[in-house]
């Protein structure tokens, strides 16, 4: 049923505020101002390298959490799509925690890719929205998101569920190893915490992005440039564009332009650049102008203050509530999704049974 909603996408973009804080409520203890996992005394203290696998949007919440695991914690990371992890013949040493992450739990490159894992001692962890799932089944540490059954072919909600799942997951991880105390854990809590109001603040700007749907909707290719944890965003942007819309759809990391990617740019490539504030706004700010230079038009989305510092040039801004940056991947998820969401309607395509694609893809 899609209530009120045009399309099941759009009824799943909304439903993240609730998700979300659902999701977070078998994660953090707010009162006790703790992070806590499902299954409390697995034990996270003796893991020495965790191996993420997953694939499409569920790789890049994969991708985002390998930024948090390694700052917060300081456990090495690899990263792999799940069609590519069991042919480069990974090395997996003793104590070594295998993460998969689906919404499904039946994507059969994920689930043998966690076949393979296990073969070769890992333990397995897995991030998964359907709790009868095989995937679920399997893990020794199951993580379960609570975003409740996802319609839409393009994963939204289930997005969302699973960083907020892998941030507080790395906050145990980082108090597991010994490297959060009980202020920083607090402070993680407090900032979790906040996503979801965040989310209700950025969905708040739906109409805005509409209106400029249209522009973006005449392009035949569109780029998206972020850095650090915000970089696997622009992926997503880009896939989730490519998915629902058909139009041509890149993700950079924002430094990597001028290596390549900068040639494409004239004023028919609209460049979507996802810069909150935070340590790394200045640098893509910088590469942001690079772009603007050679004629580029630019939709930046941050919050007022990053708009206000850099959005003066742009063709179009999208502000967004100023969070903390641990949960900035979370937030600005909702202006990507939107995006793609109205240039498809504004294209005409079927927003939730986009061609040639399947909501589960169960064959290799
Ligand atoms: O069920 P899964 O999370 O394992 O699915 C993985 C991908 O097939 C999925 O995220 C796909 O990329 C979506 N259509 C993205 O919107």
């Amino acid at each position: 049923d899609k209530g009120n909603h045009r399309h099941f996408m759009l009824k799943e973009i909304y439903e993240q505020p609730i998700v979300v804080a659902q999701t977070l409520k078998s994660y953090v203890r707010r009162l006790e101002e703790q992070v806590s996992l499902p299954i409390p005394d697995f034990d996270l203290g003796t893991i020495r390298r965790v191996s993420i696998v997953a694939c499409g949007t569920s790789f890049y919440a994969g991708m985002v959490a390998k930024y948090w695991f390694e700052q917060f914690a300081r456990v090495p990371v690899d990263l792999d799509v799940a069609s590519e992890f069991r042919y480069r013949a990974p090395v997996m040493e003793e104590g070594g925690l295998a993460l998969f992450i689906s919404q499904s739990g039946e994507t059969a490159d994920t689930l043998a890719a966690l076949r393979h894992a296990r073969s070769e001692g890992q333990k397995i962890a897995v991030v998964v929205n359907v709790p009868t799932s095989t995937m679920a089944r399997e893990a020794d540490l199951l993580l379960p998101t609570h975003a409740g059954p996802e319609i839409g072919v393009a994963s939204t909600k289930a997005f969302t569920c699973q960083l907020a799942v892998l941030a507080a997951f790395a906050a145990n991880l980082a108090r597991a190893k010994g490297r959060l105390d009980a202020k920083a854990e607090k402070e993680v809590v407090r900032h979790l915490s906040e996503a979801p109001a965040a989310i209700n603040g950025a969905l708040a700007y739906d109409e805005s992005i509409e209106a400029m749907a249209s522009v973006i909707a005449g392009a035949r290719d569109v780029l998206y440039l972020g850095r650090g944890p915000d970089y696997p965003l622009a992926l997503e942007g880009a896939l989730k564009l490519k998915e629902i819309s058909y139009i041509h759809a890149e993700g950079y990391a924002a430094g990597e332009m001028k290596h390549g990617p900068i040639a494409l740019i004239d004023e028919n490539v609209p460049v979507i650049v996802i810069a909150p504030s935070g340590p790394l706004f200045d640098k893509t700010v910088s590469n942001m102008q690079e772009v603007q230079a050679r004629g580029g038009k630019v939709v930046l989305i941050s919050d007022y203050d990053g708009i206000q510092a850099a959005g003066e040039n742009c063709m179009a801004t999208i502000t967004m509530p100023k969070v903390h940056p641990l949960i900035a991947p979370i937030v600005y998820a909702i202006p990507v999704q939107l995006l793609a969401y109205h240039v498809a309607v504004a294209k005409g395509t079927d927003v939730d049974q986009p061609r040639n694609l399947a909501k589960s893809v169960t064959v290799e």
